[in-house]
């Protein structure tokens, strides 16, 4: 299991942390991860970003995530941070 927190924190808030979750909801539908990746949302982590929204995936903080970046985020870091969490389980 991949944990993902999405910040819902006041500046990433105003920059669509609302949109990532729901990006991240119907990915993990479309790629049949519910079980594999568990999505919450987390208070500021202190990284507020001028543009985007922080996720932290696994142990790593990422930020400047928003609705135009995110499917190559998710392609290239969400699925590969799952494999490696797999292969470490
Ligand atoms: S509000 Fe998200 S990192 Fe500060």
């Amino acid at each position: 299991m991949l944990n993902v927190k999405i910040c819902i924190g006041s500046s990433c808030y105003v920059k669509g942390s609302q949109a990532i979750i729901e990006r991240f909801q119907s990915k993990l539908k479309e790629h049949g991860l519910e079980k594999q990746i568990n999505i919450s949302g987390s208070f500021c982590t202190g990284k507020c970003n001028r543009v985007g929204v922080t996720v932290t995936v696994g142990d790593e903080i990422y930020t400047g995530i928003t609705t135009d970046n995110f499917n190559e985020f998710f392609a290239g870091t969400v699925l590969p941070a799952l494999k490696k969490s797999n292969q470490e389980a």
